[in-house]
């Protein structure tokens, strides 16, 4: 297993304190620096989750690491969808909430502060789960996987959505130099968080990815797991089937 990779490697504060904090204070930039830095390829992804959802017919859904609330908030284009969506950053959430009520969401979508790794529903209550972007942050990935795994109805579906490394040669050359080079002054920069664009290329680097992943979420009480890469491999979308 590899070692927890934290914002603040120095800091004695756990993974989750620093990570809330992180969140909360980029919070406000977060949505534009999200679609500048990935060049709006992560609304492609989203899109992805979404299609699948509207495949297996999934209604009642649990957006878990929701953050500013992109991905619940694609998933209302499918007619009927009910939304739940938590996070442990409240300024992450506060942003989200703005979003809902300027779009009119308010009657699809529920935001609350919660944590992935303690989630406050009882067992079997959604027909799916979604993360995006999320589960590489968890202190405790195992603990988030059989949560996540406890709330879903039997043959309900997780889907993740998770940075991977790229393993073309040559595209894996360019991402790194952009992931390590460009992006941590670039994110510093327009973000003004010392931290969090330093850490992003960490935490990819050092999430289990792939095939690991998969027998990590069999391990957590899922039945079946299959992945996809998307985009040359710098993102992976999860199936999850408890
Ligand atoms: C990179 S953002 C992704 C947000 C959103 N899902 C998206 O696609 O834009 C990661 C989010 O995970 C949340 N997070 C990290 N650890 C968490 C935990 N243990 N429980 C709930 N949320 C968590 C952070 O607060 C942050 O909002």
């Amino acid at each position: 297993m590899s070692a927890t990779v934290k914002p603040n490697p120095s800091s004695e504060a756990s993974k989750k304190q620093q990570v809330e904090e992180m969140f909360d204070n980029i919070s406000a930039r977060y949505d534009f620096l999200n679609h500048f830095l990935s060049l709006g390829i992560d609304y492609s992804w989203r899109k992805k989750v979404r299609k699948i959802i509207e495949k297996i017919n999934a209604k009642k859904i649990l957006d878990v690491a929701t953050g500013t609330a992109d991905l619940a908030i694609e998933l209302t284009k499918i007619k009927d969808t009910q939304i739940v969506g938590i996070d442990i950053s409240r300024g992450m959430l506060d942003i989200g909430d703005v979003k809902l009520a300027k779009l009119n969401l308010t009657n699809r979508i529920v935001l609350q502060q919660a944590d992935s790794e303690n989630l406050p529903f009882e067992n079997e209550e959604f027909d799916a789960v979604t993360v995006s972007f999320g589960v590489r942050n968890f202190e405790n990935l195992d603990k988030g996987l059989a949560d996540m795994c406890r709330v879903l109805k039997q043959k309900g579906s997780l889907l993740v959505l998770e940075f991977s490394k790229p393993t073309n040669p040559i595209f894996s050359r360019l991402y790194w130099f952009y992931f390590k080079f460009i992006l941590p002054p670039l994110g510093r920069l327009l973000s003004k968080d010392a931290t969090a664009y330093t850490y992003l290329p960490q935490s990819v680097a050092a999430f289990p990815e792939g095939e690991e992943f998969c027998l990590r979420a069999k391990s957590a009480g899922f039945s079946n797991v299959t992945y996809k890469p998307l985009t040359f491999g710098i993102c992976t979308l999860y199936h999850c089937v408890k």
